[in-house]
């Protein structure tokens, strides 16, 4: 049974579902969501920009058992989820999900704190900023019910958790949007620039680069 705590606003729900599990640990299946988020976090340093048509909740959920795959196997089942919905996403590495137009419509961020996995989700259903993608044909001017999307998605990544890595990695390739493109990954200072080939066995980027196939595990990507 999911247990859902929906605020009108906070700073990051990753936060306040840290809070939650310190007073009443629960093994799995606990959604916080909100109306606004005021300072939420992406991968990395990056912020994340809370606008009208973006959903952001966190839950704590069992990881993958290769931890490192837990975040891909979100975006592959958010993509599922859209499109039994007739909404085709693709994924680009290592977390993001893509609109049609290859706009970024959505991220994940895991965070472990004391063992505790918190997965933290933002969507945007819709979205009226040029440099952002949506997910759905909505009309702005409807209010969405973001408490109701954040259950239903949140109980569908419960319920439909892909445990089998091999059929995960299948089924990620499938939905990645730049296989076999020419990509730059950086990571602070270090930048590697090739084709991206494929992911391996923890999820990182296999590039192949002059010198052969380099393997990435952290970094944002970038087309070149
Ligand atoms: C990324 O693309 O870098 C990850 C974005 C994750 C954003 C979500 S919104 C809900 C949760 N709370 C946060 O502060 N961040 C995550």
């Amino acid at each position: 049974m999911i247990k859902q705590i929906h605020l009108n606003q906070c700073d990051s729900t990753q936060d306040v579902l840290k809070e939650q599990l310190m007073k009443d640990p629960h093994t799995e299946g606990m959604i916080i969501s909100c109306e606004h988020q005021l300072a939420g976090r992406g991968r990395g340093n990056n912020q994340w920009m809370s606008m009208p048509g973006t959903l952001c909740f966190s839950m704590n959920l069992k990881p993958h058992p290769i931890l490192s795959f837990t975040a891909m196997e979100m975006a592959v089942i958010i993509s599922h989820f859209f499109s039994l919905k007739g909404k085709e996403l693709s994924l680009k590495w290592p977390n993001d999900l893509w609109d049609s137009q290859r706009k970024k419509c959505g991220g994940i961020l895991i965070q472990v704190h004391q063992e505790i996995l918190l997965t933290g989700i933002g969507l945007n259903l819709f979205s009226e900023d040029k440099d952002f993608g949506g997910i759905l044909d909505f009309d702005p001017k409807i209010r969405i019910n973001k408490e109701m999307w954040s259950k239903e998605i949140g109980e569908f990544i419960v319920n439909n958790r892909i445990k089998d890595t091999p059929l995960l990695k299948t089924l990620w390739r499938q939905r990645c949007g730049h296989l076999n493109e020419r990509v730059s990954i950086r990571d602070g200072e270090q930048e590697v620039q090739g084709i991206f080939q494929d992911i391996g066995e923890y999820g990182e980027a296999l590039i192949l680069t002059q010198d052969g196939v380099n393997k990435i595990y952290n970094g944002s990507l970038r087309f070149i």
